[in-house]
């Protein structure tokens, strides 16, 4: 496995879980094989041995992706079409069917992970990424990966109990995966489209159970408010019916208006999070350098008591906020290089060259 993944040992009862709970992973695999092979025809005959007619229904649709690091393949899909082969072949020598085959990742999906000449073949239990959680059918510019979102609100160590304020809020990401959390609803629960029953012998009666158990888990309890505002229509429209797909829409108070505006609960602290746009994706640095500026004076003036956080990428504008971070971790979204800054805003807090 690579820096992005973890391995565990965990039955198909446990994989359905983690399916269904996950909150920042992509995948959960099982892993079926490991071959060695030097070059794209021992991988095929080395595939080929394998036992395909005890997990793949031939009657379904199969996909294969890989990752590979091997100095014989020159074209990234070239791998994928001889497992797939492999597997397709030897379902007709054994069964006598076999499946259709593409690139939708809607039905069984098979994982390459492909170093020199050793390759560990996956059942992807899951199909589409587990960022597709199926409530985001209004994406508004630039969204926030679902999976990345829910990561930045566990940095923020955010738990439901304390306000979430999230001006810039664009299609609703951060607002709507923090209701999730904080009433415990597992993020899985929102689609039903998983790899794991498909496979050939899938086990739909624990697959129902899991989620019936994952539904009791749901919080009672409405968490502190969560506020969410944009200056365009359009974002808070589409995070609105976001929210209405997730079914979340009750726990977010939407606003039309500046971040500077954006109403702050009056009672206590809370944090306050904002993704805003960045120069590598979309808008021109010079007004962004004064967006940012403005975005460390509405900490700085209205937020002070709060803990304060910006998603974002690149010196300029971190050094615009003008405030002193108190943590910084870094993120890659969509490829970039990001960073989510950690403010403590006290009253008076210092103005600084970051
Ligand atoms: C990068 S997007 C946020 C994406 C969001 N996290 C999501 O997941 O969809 C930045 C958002 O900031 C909003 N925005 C830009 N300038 C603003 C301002 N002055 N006040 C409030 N919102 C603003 C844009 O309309 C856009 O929706």
């Amino acid at each position: 496995m690579d820096k992005t993944g973890v391995e565990l040992k965990a039955t198909t009862t446990d994989a359905m879980r983690l399916n269904l709970q996950l909150r920042t992973a992509f995948h959960v695999l099982q892993r079926f094989a490991d071959i060695n092979c030097s070059n794209a025809d021992e991988l095929y005959s080395e595939a080929k041995r394998l036992p395909w007619d005890r997990v793949i229904d031939p009657l379904g649709f199969l996909s294969v992706t890989s990752n590979v690091r091997n100095d014989t393949i020159t074209n990234s899909m070239f791998p994928n079409m001889r497992l797939k082969d492999a597997i397709c072949d030897k379902l007709t020598s054994t069964v006598g069917k076999r499946p259709d085959a593409g690139s939708s990742t809607d039905g069984m999906v098979v994982n390459l992970h492909w170093v020199e000449n050793k390759a560990r073949i996956y059942l992807n239990m899951t199909g589409r990424k587990l960022s597709d959680r199926g409530y985001r059918k209004m994406p508004f510019m630039a969204p926030m990966r679902e999976t990345i979102a829910a990561a930045v609100l566990m940095e923020m160590k955010y738990d439901g109990t304390r306000p979430l304020v999230v001006p810039m809020c664009g299609s609703g990401t951060l607002a709507i995966e923090a209701a999730l959390m904080a009433k415990h609803r597992a993020p899985g629960l929102l689609r039903s489209n998983y790899a794991c029953n498909q496979w050939l012998n899938a086990d739909k009666e624990t697959w129902s159970q899991q989620r019936a158990d994952a539904k009791k888990l749901i919080g009672k309890n409405d968490p502190a408010p969560i506020i969410a505002s944009d200056i365009e229509e359009e974002a808070v429209e589409a995070s609105r019916k976001n929210a209405v797909t997730a079914g979340v829409d009750h726990l977010i108070e939407f606003h039309i208006c500046d971040f500077a505006q954006t109403p702050l609960p009056t009672s206590g602290g809370g944090d306050v999070v904002l993704h805003g746009e960045y120069g590598v994706r979309l808008g021109d640095e010079d007004e962004l350098i004064s967006t940012y500026k403005r975005i460390g004076d509405f900490l700085k003036t209205n937020c002070a008591g709060w803990d304060g956080y910006v998603f974002t990428s690149g010196k300029p504008l971190i050094g615009a906020i003008r405030l002193k971070v108190a943590k910084r971790t870094p993120f890659i979204n969509a490829e970039i290089d990001c960073r989510l800054l950690r403010y403590e805003l006290y009253k008076g807090s210092k103005v600084t060259e970051a």
